[in-house]
């Protein structure tokens, strides 16, 4: 198993060796290699069993740093930037040699991201190379927002998990990068677009949901459980299924007679920034139940209700 620990030190150590550390962050755990070095960016596809076609985001702690390694940032891009780092936000910019097309997966723009947290924070500033950094579950399945998630899935394949508590948002980033001119969004996350459009005015949105996306994070089933997850009426889906032991992820107060249901509430004040951090956790814990179907119904598609729901269709089979 890993050590769990948050000795910033031995992380630095173990990276300098281009071995993998899993790395806490605000949106979920990295797991986090030297970027620069094709041989330690191989172990992370290894461990994840990601495939190669999967580009990875690049991690470091402050703006200057990202010039190291792209060539340019768009105007608009410059401004989310300083307005949201570090933060949950990935810009997609033209990339340096520096970075080996592994990272990239042969593209030519690599995701950058200063993550807001403390301890990565400072283990990026000691470091003296930047991180590429997946979320640090095996490939296609939920996130991990807390320490003891990344250590049940790949404890057995790396050494060191620097712990620095649950992740306070709870949904991975949002992608953002720039196409003639425009602004595009390719994945949902903990930055809505309410907050992106009131820097740079109107975004396209691309989530791209074909088999050969331009970014796997949008592949249609991702970030699922292994129990099946249906989204629909509750209620409905509880007649449905009502010769199964179901587990229900719900929003606000809602009351349930059926005896044979697991019920966890998302956020029972409905605050989407609660139900965001509760939302891959709660996936979790029902997937280690015993209960046969996961259900759940859409929120209201309004600031990160749209991220949140988007990681649930995500996991849905349907
Ligand atoms: O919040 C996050 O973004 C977390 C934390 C650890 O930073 N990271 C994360 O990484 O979610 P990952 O690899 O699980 O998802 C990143 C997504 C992938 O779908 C990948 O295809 C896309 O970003 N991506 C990365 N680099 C890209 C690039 N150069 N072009 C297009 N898509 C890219
Ligand atoms: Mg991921």
């Amino acid at each position: 198993m890993a050590e769990i620990g948050n000795d910033i030190l031995k992380a630095q150590d173990f990276l300098e060796r281009n071995h993998l550390v899993a790395i806490p962050t605000e949106t979920v755990y990295g797991l986090a290699a030297n970027a620069l070095n094709s041989i330690a960016v191989a172990k992370i596809f290894e461990a994840k069993e990601r495939p190669t076609f999967d580009p990875l985001i690049v991690h470091t702690y402050n703006l200057k740093k990202v010039y190291d390694f792209v060539t340019e940032i768009h105007p608009s891009l410059l401004k989310l930037a300083e307005t949201f780092w570090p933060g949950p936000l990935t810009l997609l910019l033209p990339k340096k040699e520096v970075i080996p097309n592994l990272v990239t997966s042969g593209l030519e723009r690599v995701g950058v991201r200063i993550p807001n947290h403390p301890l990565t924070l400072n283990l990026l500033s000691q470091l003296s190379f930047p991180l590429a950094a997946p979320s640090a579950n095996p490939f296609g399945y939920i996130s991990p927002t807390s320490a003891e998630h990344v250590q049940k899935q790949l404890g057995e394949k790396i050494p060191y998990i620097l712990d620095g508590g649950n992740c306070k948002v709870g949904l991975e980033s949002t992608i953002v990068g720039e196409e003639n001119g425009e602004i595009i969004i390719y994945r949902l996350g903990g930055l809505s677009i309410d907050d992106i459009e009131s820097v740079v005015g109107k975004v396209s949105i691309q989530l791209n949901q074909s088999s050969n996306p331009k970014s796997p994070g949008q592949l249609k089933s991702h970030y699922a459980p292994k129990k099946p997850v249906y989204i629909g009426n509750l209620t409905q889906l509880q007649i449905k299924f009502s010769n199964f032991k179901l587990g229900a992820i719900i929003f606000g107060e809602q009351n349930f007679t059926n005896q044979n249901l697991i019920v966890k509430n998302l956020s029972s004040s409905k605050n989407y920034q609660e139900a965001a951090v509760n939302l891959f956790s709660f996936l979790r814990e029902l997937d280690e139940t015993d209960v046969d179907i996961i259900i759940a119904e859409l929120l209201p598609e309004t600031g990160l209700g749209l991220a949140i729901n988007d990681r649930l269709r995500r996991a849905a089979v349907i």
